[in-house]
């Protein structure tokens, strides 16, 4: 595994630990050789040394999700003693040469059988010019047999793939002069979550839910990605990028083709990533009066005051950037006509939540006298994807008692209550999906295009019209008042932005 961008964060603080864990649970194939690739002049005692010192931070750290108990010596001495570490500059071509000539000795030496996975983990800016990089040296080339790589070169492309629909198809015909579609890792984190990967376990592995999940039955879905930070230290990267682009054609995108998709045949990566592009594929472009954007003032989040976007590091003092999007989507198919999808995501909002709501129509008829059934709580399927991992499902019920009293109840499923916890990080699946070539959870290239075409049209009319009322939402509220009339407007409204269990909410 070569990682360019070695000495970098996303490195540190994801990609090692990642691998830590994987090591750790027995799934890292043997011999696995790493090579880190970076501008930084150190030794790779010196790389060692920093990475473990991000694994010691993780050390009973009740604040993260990978908290462990201790760096098992064990594991760490397998993963570590095959590193080693290449200085140069993406630029440089005798960078290339030197490493081809390097990952020759690291093949012989740790029998790799000359299989690399060469990890980008660098700004997007240096995605096209790797790999032009890496094919000129030769790095990409494969052994095929039968159509079959008897040794396999792979590359995996961190997000952000593109800032526009053009940049994206530019970046996939430049990577696609070097490379196979089949060798391109398109990553996005979101899908290595548990509950997400569960969302089609739910969908095609009962048979309670598909009978009901299309246009008769379901009224509305509501995606939700809430954030109680601000923009911290990206400030430069934010004011380029804005949440429309940082979060919906990549996170909030997927998790609507998985909720959305037609069952695949099988699970074979192009069978399920068809699917998902063909979702994407009819979502109804989207009109600007459908979109929502805002921008936070200053407020008070989890109980701590903050200031607003504009007097954050590096963010000009009259910015148009919007840290906050909520958009209506319609699906152009048999499955979905007519049933309206609500996403929205932003930061420094009420509480950190990702969640999918699915809204069940009313039931047609209350039988119970003096309740209407427009007084009837409907029923909804939530899945949250973070930060308690699970679902659940409400509906009403009697109240004990001699009334016919009738209240909304709960039934609900925590991933942490019922497996137990597992620290992990978030990259453990799709590293060792890479390794064992398993695309499944990658984007292949027609699936990013089609995500990037349905939000163009509002990013070219927002590019065009320059928001004038911001900033309108304050820090810890739950977003913008116009993102409450884009579902009031429809006798709607969004399921409160709330970090537990919904059923701790309901009951009285
Ligand atoms: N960090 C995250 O949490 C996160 C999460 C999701 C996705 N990502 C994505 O992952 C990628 C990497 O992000 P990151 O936060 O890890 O970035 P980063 O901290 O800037 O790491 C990039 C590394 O590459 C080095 N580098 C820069 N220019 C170079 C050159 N010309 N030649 C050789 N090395 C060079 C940098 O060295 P210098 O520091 O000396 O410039 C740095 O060590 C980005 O595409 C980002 O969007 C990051």
């Amino acid at each position: 595994m070569v990682i360019f961008g070695a000495s970098g964060d996303l490195t540190h603080r994801l990609l090692f630990p990642a691998l830590y864990n994987l090591c750790r649970t027995g799934l890292i194939p043997q011999p696995l050789a790493i090579v880190g690739v970076d501008i930084v002049g150190q030794s790779v005692d010196d790389w060692r040394q920093s990475l473990r010192k991000m694994l010691e931070s993780f050390v009973n750290n009740p604040n993260s999700e990978n908290s462990i108990d201790a760096v098992d010596e064990g594991v760490w001495q397998r993963l570590t003693t095959r590193m080693t570490y290449v200085q140069g500059d993406f630029s440089d071509r005798g960078l290339f040469e030197k490493l081809r000539l390097h990952l020759h000795d690291v093949a012989r030496d740790c029998q790799t059988a000359g299989n690399c996975l060469f990890y980008l983990a660098v700004a997007d800016r240096f995605f096209g010019p790797l790999v032009e990089q890496l094919g000129h040296a030769g790095l990409l080339d494969e052994e095929l047999r039968d159509g079959v790589p008897q040794r396999w070169r792979r590359v995996v492309i961190e997000k952000p793939f593109g800032h526009s629909i053009d940049s994206a198809r530019e970046l996939n015909t430049r990577i696609r002069r070097d490379l196979r579609e089949e060798q391109i890792f398109r990553i996005d984190h979101f899908l290595g979550k548990e509950t997400v990967q569960n969302i089609l376990v739910l969908r095609f592995a009962n048979g309670i839910f598909e009978p009901l999940w299309d246009r008769d039955h379901i009224d509305h879905v509501q995606i939700t990605a809430a954030e109680t930070v601000g923009v911290e230290t990206r400030g430069r990267f934010y004011e380029r990028t804005g949440a429309l682009r940082d979060m919906v054609p990549n996170h909030l995108f997927q998790l609507l083709a998985m909720i959305g998709m037609e069952p695949p045949n099988s699970f074979n990566a192009d069978a399920v990533r068809a699917k998902k592009t063909e979702l994407l594929q009819a979502i109804h472009p989207i009109s600007p009066e459908n979109a929502v954007r805002g921008q936070y003032g200053s407020g008070t989040v989890l109980g701590r005051p903050v200031p607003g976007y504009r007097q954050e590091p590096n963010v000009a003092p009259d910015s148009g950037t919007e840290t906050y999007v909520a958009l209506k989507l319609g699906i152009d198919n048999w499955r979905w006509a007519g049933v309206p999808f609500y996403l929205r995501t932003g930061k420094h909002l009420t509480a950190r939540t990702t969640e999918i709501a699915v809204q069940f129509r009313r039931a047609p008829y209350a039988l119970f006298r003096e309740t209407p059934v427009e007084r009837l709580p409907p029923n909804i399927l939530t899945l949250r994807i973070q930060p308690d991992e699970g679902l659940s499902v409400s509906f009403n019920a009697k109240r004990p008692g001699s009334e016919i009293e009738i209240d909304g109840v709960a039934m609900d499923f925590s991933y942490r209550e019922y497996f137990g916890p597992l620290a992990a990080v978030g990259y453990e699946t799709l590293i060792y999906d890479c390794l064992i070539g398993d695309a499944i959870l990658f984007q292949r290239a027609d699936t990013v295009e089609a995500a990037w075409c349905a939000v163009q049209r509002v990013i070219d009319y927002w590019a065009r019209e320059p928001a004038k009322e911001f900033p309108n939402y304050a820090a810890g509220s739950a977003g913008p008042d116009a993102a409450a009339q884009l579902l009031a407007r429809d006798g709607r409204a969004w399921s409160p932005i709330r970090a537990e269990h919904p059923h701790k909410a309901l009951r009285p």
